[in-house]
């Protein structure tokens, strides 16, 4: 018998869950939107969710994802079509991945690669556009691909010395040329001088295990390229975002950048918030489960993160998601440095966060969807389409049972990778139905859509924040 893919959905008893308020109401969806928002709603409907007792969050955006990346010698082990699948699973309906340039090639060219592999997404996707090599030729392709191609955040890696990393020059003549269009650079901040220093004194020495990579990649190089690409930022009066910030020294960095009235918005990864580095005193091979840049850092500076967070001095809390499986990893088992830097996260960050941040009375429960989905839809251009309940946006909804108690496990995940970063770690709060532009993704722990569901996020440049950015630097020459 054939099934009818219902057009309309109530969901009904629900306690709606927003960056701003928390109230129970029904919801009613008409194709891919929100069309009304109501007590006791007397509708009908082709689906009814019975969500008494549940939450209702905004689907979550993770704003830091690579699948499929060329990286390293190797592929990151999730495709679009396996990563937003785990991501749904999790909760999180849309992502923003990494095209990222190859040196020498036109940045139209990635563009149209990752439309070509994130063709087949389950969940939606945008696009950070990673600038390795920036030049004259590039710099003409800027205009367009913020105004005509919708992508309007920029990548720079200040590490990875001789393969993606670029320059000052390059940095601040990217910022002026995407300021000019309403477009943001953003950067991973580490020094790469500094850690390529110390990788070659350690290689050197002899030092082969996991545990060097942490040490090869201290905070003073994060704080340190943090507090320059700001400054880079402020110079060039330009917007600018931080992602994966890790550290209390880079966080001191933005902390001086509000006393100049320099708004700088960062982003965290999850498992900087409750990992830290003693994983890398595992035995063995095991440490390189969390080899990734920046690595762990220590507990002082996860409580940084999260006090930081409350401030609101940390926005998003994305992922990096970029996992490899051990046979993958196993390519530096002589040598820490060749170890493929990544792991496993999209499908745990809704949950870790909620368990960790909200159960145990670190974050409130506003501030939860704030950084899971509505700050990264304002910041990157997709607001109110994303990142809201309201009517008119999509309907991109978690029903999630905030008692639920379960226990993350390779066993049980759908990432594609042979470990997972939290492996045994008990949480409370469990998503349970999850609805992607009006359609139910995910029910009964099945995915309900498949190859090729998702749909890229054309987004906006000229955020109203951005421009006033902008704005308070002219007018404070
Ligand atoms: O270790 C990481 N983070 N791998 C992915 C590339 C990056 O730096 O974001
Ligand atoms: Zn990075
Ligand atoms: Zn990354």
């Amino acid at each position: 018998m054939e099934t009818k893919t219902p057009t309309t959905i109530l969901i009904k008893g629900g306690t709606i869950v927003t960056a701003t308020d928390k109230y129970e109401a029904d919801i009613f969806i008409s194709g891919e939107v929100i069309q009304t928002i109501g007590l006791n709603l007397e509708v009908s409907a082709d689906k009814v969710i019975d969500a008494k007792g549940k939450y209702i969050f905004p689907g979550g955006i993770d704003t830091h994802t690579h699948m499929e990346l060329p990286f390293m010698g190797t592929y990151s082990s999730d495709d679009f079509e396996t990563g937003t699948r785990a991501g749904l699973y999790g909760g999180t309906t849309s992502i923003i991945d990494f095209a990222i340039q190859k040196q020498g090639e036109t940045l139209n060219a990635i563009i149209d690669e990752y439309h070509r592999k994130a063709s087949k997404a389950v969940g939606d996707y945008a696009f950070h556009l990673g600038v390795t090599d920036f030049n004259s030729r590039t710099k003409d392709e800027i205009k367009d691909i913020i105004l005509k191609r919708g992508i309007s955040s920029f990548k720079v890696f200040m590490a990875y010395k001789g393969a993606l990393m670029v320059d000052d020059r390059q940095i601040m003549e990217l910022m002026t040329e995407t300021g000019k269009y309403g477009g943001m650079v953003i950067a991973h901040c580490e020094n790469g001088d500094m850690i390529d220093g110390l990788v070659n004194e350690h290689r050197a020495l002899g030092h082969t295990e996991p545990k060097y990579h942490g040490i090869c990649h201290p905070e003073l190089a994060e704080a340190e390229a943090s507090g320059r690409f700001i400054d880079l930022a402020y110079h060039t009066k330009s917007p600018c975002y931080i992602v994966h910030m890790t550290c209390e020294g880079a966080l001191n960095k933005v902390k001086d950048a509000c006393k100049r009235n320099q708004k700088v918005n960062v982003e965290t990864c999850i498992q900087y918030l409750v990992l830290n580095d003693e994983l890398y005193e595992k035995p063995g091979f095991e440490a390189s489960k969390w080899i990734f840049s920046p690595p762990l850092r220590k507990p002082k500076d996860q409580e940084a993160l999260w006090a930081s967070m409350r401030q609101g001095l940390v926005h998003t809390v994305g992922t990096d998601h970029c996992p490899f499986c051990m046979d993958q990893k196993k390519m530096g088992e002589k040598d820490f440095s060749k170890i493929p830097n990544g792991a496993p996260m999209i499908e745990n960050r809704m949950e870790v966060l909620f368990s960790e941040g909200v159960v145990k009375g670190k974050i409130s429960l506003n501030k939860f969807v704030e950084v899971t989905s509505t700050n990264a839809a304002k910041i990157f251009g997709m607001f109110p389409k994303k990142g809201a309940i309201a009517i008119g946006s999509d309907a991109d909804l978690v029903v999630f049972d905030p008692n639920e108690k379960h226990t993350i496990s390779v066993e049980t995940h759908h990432m594609r990778c042979d470990y997972n970063g939290f492996e045994g770690m008990e949480v409370t709060g469990k998503t349970k139905t999850v609805i992607l532009r009006g359609t139910v993704a995910i029910e009964d722990g099945k995915a309900l859509v498949g190859k090729g569901f998702g749909k890229f996020i054309h987004r906006n440049a000229h955020n109203a924040e951005l421009r006033r950015e902008k704005e308070i630097r002219a007018s404070d020459e």
